[in-house]
């Protein structure tokens, strides 16, 4: 396993100095503080020795019904009995690669896709191969020609891992046709879809979409959500959605993993869900999160350069900007960090290292005064590649004296 090259550039954002686009992290401002200051205090008079005490490995009974209850409401049809409560659906990701991965097994995954996602799969040796994403998402189309290709060489992907809405780190959307579509083509090729799914409820504009797994009439889905980006990260609570027959299976594993989730944090999330407070909450962010979509969208439009674009997301929380080819953002980044600003780069997010051009961008973290500089800054920064790129066409990519590539 590799050191996450998020994890890395995350501590060089810790800087304070540094406007940060970097991190997929909501706004600090964003959390009701004052509301889990009481549910906390309620939990530990009414049920604190149950709170503090193990729970059973699924999770607390009473939170996993509130999740079937709150999922059955967007589509589903589903029971506590489907729902898996985990240390954030991160930890849903490996114990589906720890439940189904074989090394050597291959795992379909958008071009880009989740860096968490693949970090998970690879490091139970299964390999990697991507599907380019365009703004509708993934291609059902190019899927099918890469299934069927795998095919021919004798191999027969496991699993497809899927972000359908407000993707990380693009923020595009399948639409409903080519959910259904995906459908159709794991069913002929016999895949498990994993369906990732932290972002739907952050929709700023048009309208909510069916879920992969609300669509399945097959039972070839493992959906997973979490309360991270709707309510607290530092919660670590999320769940994992399957049929029964495969949450057995990865019951087994995460008891084999840590024997529960957090009890304390599960009975803070029930009472969230119970008193209702999810929903005002959502909406609250969402007019916080809509805003600075908006102002870093109008940033770009102001600041960036001729030569480059970016997605536009109706939702979640990351804008994916493509430069001019020649420029590496992985070369660049020392610069834009040297000019107080920070980025991930493009090639993290792609199993084959390609996407060398491309930079995911967060907008739900830094001020709104921030999103304007710090896009300006990176805008000046790119102004400088190009500049240097069209008075010496390879500089960037020339290795010095030692064979190393040290940019512009
Ligand atoms: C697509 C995706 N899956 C999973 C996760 C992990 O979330 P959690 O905090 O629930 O572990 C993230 C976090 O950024 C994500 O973007």
């Amino acid at each position: 396993m590799k050191a996450s090259e998020i994890r890395e550039l995350l501590k060089v954002t810790q800087n304070k100095e540094i406007i940060s686009f970097a991190g997929g992290l909501p706004s600090p401002k964003a959390f009701p503080i004052e509301d889990i200051r009481n549910i906390c205090n309620k939990v530990l008079t009414e049920d604190g020795e149950a709170a503090l005490q193990y729970c059973a490995t699924e999770g607390v009974t009473k939170l996993r019904e509130a999740i079937a209850q709150r999922m059955n409401v967007k589509g589903m049809d589903v029971t506590y009995k489907n729902i898996l409560v985990t240390t954030g659906s991160q930890q849903g990701l490996d114990l589906i690669g720890k439940t189904f991965l074989n090394t050597g097994d291959t795992v379909i995954v958008g071009a880009p896709t989740y860096l968490g996602g693949t970090n998970a799969f690879n490091s139970y040796r299964a390999k990697m191969e991507g599907i380019k994403l365009d703004d509708d998402g993934m291609n059902p189309d190019l899927l099918a020609d890469k299934l069927r290709s795998l095919n021919l060489h004798g191999s027969n992907p496991k699993l497809l891992y899927i972000i359908p809405s407000f993707q990380n780190p693009s923020g595009v959307t399948l639409p409903a046709n080519r959910r259904k579509k995906i459908l159709d083509i794991a069913h002929e090729y016999d895949v498990l879809i994993i369906e990732d799914n932290p972002y739907s409820e952050l929709r700023y504009d048009g309208t909510p979409l069916d879920s992969i797994y609300s669509i399945d009439k097959e039972n070839r889905t493992i959906y997973l959500g979490t309360f991270s980006k709707v309510l607290s990260p530092g919660l670590r609570i999320a769940w994992t959605i399957a049929p029964r027959e495969l949450m057995n299976k990865l019951i087994i594993t995460k008891q084999a993993s840590d024997l529960c989730s957090n009890t304390f944090g599960q009975y803070m999330a029930y009472e969230y869900l119970a008193q209702g407070l999810i929903d005002t909450h959502i909406e609250k962010i969402k007019t916080i999160y809509r805003e600075k979509r908006d102002a870093m969208l109008t940033a770009l439009d102001k600041h960036f350069p001729e030569g480059t674009t970016w997605t536009k997301p109706e939702g979640g929380m990351f804008i994916w900007a493509t430069l001019p080819e020649y420029i590496d953002t992985g070369l660049m980044i020392e610069k834009a960090i040297e000019n107080k600003v920070a980025y991930v780069i493009g090639a993290a997010f792609h199993a084959d290292r390609s996407g060398k051009n491309c930079m995911r961008l967060n907008y739900t973290y830094a001020s709104l005064d921030q999103i304007d500089l710090g896009i300006k800054k990176l805008a000046d920064t790119i102004k400088d590649e190009i500049k240097a790129h069209e008075q010496k066409p390879d500089s960037q990519y020339k290795p010095d004296e030692n064979g190393l590539i040290t940019g512009v």
